[in-house]
Parts: C-alpha cells; structure tokens; sequence
C-alpha cells in the first residue's frame, strides 16, 4: 500500500497556506471583518471554507465495534495446505502477503476505555493477488447466537439502555434468557478472558465456519484460530479498573508503542477442518457458530504467521475508513451456510455503504491492490479517473473478459422454504465441560461474575431462576453454588 501515491500534490508541497482549491490563503489568522471591530463578512471564503470542513470532519461511528486500533503488517504462510484450497496467497510456503489488522471492542462509543468486559474484534485484511480477503474474527471461538436475526437486538440488549445511555446487566440478562445457545460465550465473557491485557495478547478466531476448496473442487469445512506467540494475558478486576483509570487507550498505546519499538507483535495462523461428508458424526452441527470443534478429534493445522511491522499513519484513513466484510473472500475460500455468516455476508457491505459512502472500496485502505476492472461506476465521491468509452458489458470494442473458472463448494441445495432453529441444540455440554476444565480458583472468580451480575435488583426472580436452571443444565454444582449465594432454589 502507498498513501503517498493518494496525496493530493499540493498537500504537503506548498511553501504557504492555499484553500482547498489551491489558491493563496495570505491570512490564517484573523477573520475578514467590517473595520477592526466589525461583523465578520461572509465572503472570507476561507473562513467559511475552513469552518465547513470542521463541522463535518465526523463520519457516523461504526454501529458495533466502533472503538478499535489498526497496524499493518504481513501473512506469511509456513505450512503447505495446497491440497485444501487453490487461495493463492496460501500456494505455498514463504508467500507472503500484506495485511492490515482492526483489534476492537464490541459494545461501546469510539472514545470508551478498552478496559471493559467485552468481546474484541480481531480482523485483517489480506491484499492478495486475486483480491482482498477479509477475515472478520473476534478473539472468542464461538458468539452468543446462531442465527442473524437475533442480531440486532442482541446488540440492543447489549448497548446502553436507550433511555438512560448505561450499560445495565438486567436487560442483558433478560434478553438472553430467552437463548441458552448463548451460554457457552458467557463461559469466555465472564471468565477471566473477558478483559484480555491488550490487542498483543489474545487470540483470534474467525468464528463462522468457512468452506475452503482446492483445484480439484473438493471442498472442506474450516474455522481459522490466530494464537499470539507472546502468550494469552488479561486483566483481572481491580487491574482493569487501575489500568482504565490511567489511561482508557491503554490498549491502542500498547499495540502502537511496540511496533514503534520493533517489538513486533505476531501470531501464528491455524486452521481446523471437517469434511462436509461428515458432518452428521458429531453431537454438534459443524455450522452452528455457539460450538467450539474439539480439538482432540479435529486439530489444530499450522498455516502460517501473521506478523505487524507497521503502525498506520492516520486514524481516519487507516482505521476510520478501513471497512471489512466476511463477503469479501478470494478463490479458493468460500463460506459455509452458518445461517449467521449468512447474515453477515449482506450487512458489512451494506453499512459501509452508509458509514463511508458507495465508493467506500475506491479508499485507499480498503481498495484491492492487484488490477481490478469493472463497470461499478460513478456515485457519490468517485474518485477514480477513467476515460474509456466502453463501459458496458459485452462489447466486441472491450477486450476484458469474465476471469477463468474458480470452484465454489459443489454440494446440492434443496429443501422446502422454512424458518426454523438447528436440529441440535446441545446448548449445555460445551459450555459445562469449559467449566470444569478451570482450576478452583478461576470458577470461583467466574461464579462471582453471575452472581454480581444477577443481583442487579432489576433482575427478576423469573430471570435468576432461569439462569440458574440453565447453569445447572451445563454443571450441577455451579448451578448448585450460584443458586446457594442467591438465596434461589433451582428448579430444572
Ligand atoms: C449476523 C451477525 C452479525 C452482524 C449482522 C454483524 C454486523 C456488524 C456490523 C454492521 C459491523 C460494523 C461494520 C463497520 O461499520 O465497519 C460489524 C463489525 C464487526 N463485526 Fe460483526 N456482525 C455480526 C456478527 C459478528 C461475528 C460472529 C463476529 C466475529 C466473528 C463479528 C466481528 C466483527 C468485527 C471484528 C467487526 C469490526 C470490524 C472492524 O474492525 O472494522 N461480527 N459487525
């Protein structure tokens, strides 16, 4: 990527002052006024030029996770998964590609701290030779539910109450009340994993279960997992609220001041895959976002390296107007009918559009950087000069042509039109079996989240009776002991 190629060539060259159009500014100090004293005339067009610019120097902040910090780096791949996909920037060893990385967190405002419970996005751009592919992850293997219509007010559930802008535990807790698919995002939340240290230290997860295809058209199911090779740390509680309280862009500095450093961060990309023949032989369905697949059966393959080498050069160009989309994939990676995937694949698009406008690809920062070529044109704030006279599509005057054949997962869809939920649920076994792999010390720090969050007063004895039948569904004594400190007899 070279910013400098997108300056305008006055920016940075001119000896002096000039307005937006060029021309010598001589005063960029004082307004232009009738006598010394007098009312300001509105023909200083600099003037107005200058306050115009101002008044609009905000774009809409992302809906959800608007607070983030972005570097730039590369992929390298180390281990050869050929055989699994025709990517091309997966065809062998030492390829490397460049990437730019977003670390978020999800709930709350641009300027929140980032010392607050919550998941973090962890996404990366990869400007490949066929084109960007977007890996749109957070930093927890699996989400709270499984099918995108729950989105929008999970998120509502999730974000300040509307009427008084605070986060408040009993419209979390009533929402989810109603999906115990979410539990098992609860077993990181509200574990100690749920305010990780800073961006370097916690891991990545694509999440969603995409379909990877080789040559040959074979396709496999995968999940991508990044794991930081300085290890997992978080914050507990009071070291949360110390860190915060000193600095609540701890995070951002942290990420920004080690590469500065050469203290690059990086970690090592690897995948799991299943093979869509066999995806009746687990107790879990493969495309259900709220499981984990065990790594005992299905281990963990190294692919390669992601390495962050650079820190951006502007926050608005590089992390204001980076805009990421699970839809964006290359040949070779395809998605899965994770019904939630499916959701994402219209809405990132769909929201940059609004957020940045409809030539948001045309950015430096998100536009591909190997030759691209069609006839999606015009619109507001285009900015790409063209000057052909062909811009429909065929024509015997346009040599360009449709690119050669990739393979997309072959399977054969049919079925009735339905709305319904996953065949099996299995909401309990996962999360339960999470919480027994804990040492006493962390379940113990884990029950005394619930319990906090359960004596909100404004939860109800309906809504702490069901999450104390669905805790015990996942483990009888942490049901047991939940229901002990709240004074709630369980009822299964
Ligand atoms: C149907 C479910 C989902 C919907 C509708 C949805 C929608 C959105 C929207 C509208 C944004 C804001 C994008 C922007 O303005 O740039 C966003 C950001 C993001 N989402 Fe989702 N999301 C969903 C599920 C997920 C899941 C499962 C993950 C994790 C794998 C995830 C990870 C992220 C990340 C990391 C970002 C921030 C990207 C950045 O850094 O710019 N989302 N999501």
């Amino acid at each position: 990527m070279d910013p400098y190629k997108y300056r305008p060539s006055s920016a940075f060259d001119s000896p002096f002052w000039t307005t937006n159009s060029g021309a010598p500014v001589w005063n960029n100090n004082s307004s232009l006024t009738v006598g010394s004293r007098g009312p300001i005339l509105l023909e200083d067009y600099h003037l107005v030029e200058k306050i115009a610019n101002f008044d609009r120097e905000r774009i809409p902040e992302r809906v959800v996770h608007a607070r983030g910090a972005s570097a730039k780096g590369f992929f390298e791949v180390t281990h050869d998964i050929s055989q699994l996909t025709c990517a091309d920037f997966l065809r062998a060893p030492g390829v490397q590609t460049p990437v730019i990385v977003r670390f978020s967190t999800v709930i709350h405002e641009r300027g929140s701290p980032e010392t607050l419970r919550d998941p973090r996005g962890f996404a990366v751009k990869f400007y490949t030779r066929e084109g960007n592919f977007d890996l749109v992850g957070n930093n927890f293997p699996v989400f709270f539910v499984r099918d995108g219509m729950k989105f929008p007010d999970m998120v509502h559930a999730l974000k300040p109450n509307p009427k008084s802008h605070i986060q408040e535990p009993w419209r979390i807790l009533d929402f989810f009340s109603h999906h115990p698919e979410s539990l098992h995002m609860f077993t990181f939340l509200f574990d100690d994993l749920g305010v990780p240290q800073d961006y370097r230290h916690m891991e990545g997860s694509g999440v969603n279960t995409y379909t990877l295809i080789n040559k040959a058209g074979k396709a496999q199911y995968v999940k991508f997992h990044w794991k930081p090779t300085c290890g997992v740390k978080c914050l507990l509680e009071d070291e949360a609220i110390k860190v915060g309280g000193a600095n609540h862009s701890h995070a951002t500095k942290d990420l920004y001041d080690s590469i500065a450093a050469g203290n690059y961060p990086e970690w090592k990309l690897y995948i799991q895959t299943i093979d869509p023949d066999h995806e009746d032989r687990f107790d879990f369905d493969p495309l259900d976002v709220t499981k984990t697949w065990p790594e005992d059966i299905l281990p963990l393959q190294p692919v390669g390296r992601l390495v962050l080498n650079k820190n951006i050069d502007n926050f608005f160009a590089e992390n204001e107007q980076l805009a990421f989309c699970p839809a964006i994939v290359v040949p070779g990676v395809y998605y899965s009918d994770d019904k939630l995937l499916q959701t994402r694949i219209f809405s990132y698009s769909d929201t940059q559009r609004h957020r940045l406008g409809p030539n948001y690809l045309q950015l430096p920062v998100n536009a591909p950087k190997c030759s691209h070529h069609n006839n999606h044109h015009e619109g507001f704030m285009n900015f790409m000069h063209r000057d052909e006279e062909v811009n429909y599509f065929p024509s015997r005057y346009d040599p360009v042509r449709n690119a050669e054949r990739f393979p997309i997962p072959p399977n054969i869809l049919s079925g009735k039109r339905e709305k319904c939920i996953i065949e099996k649920e299995n909401n309990f076994k996962q999360p339960g079996e999470r919480y027994r792999s804990w040492a006493p010390d962390r379940q113990e720090r884990f029950i005394c989240r619930w319990v906090d969050a359960l004596s909100d007063p404004r939860v109800t004895h309906e809504i702490r009776s069901i999450w104390i039948s669905y805790w015990s569904q996942a483990d009888k004594s942490l049901g047991q002991k939940l229901a002990s400190r709240l004074n709630v007899r369980p009822s299964i």
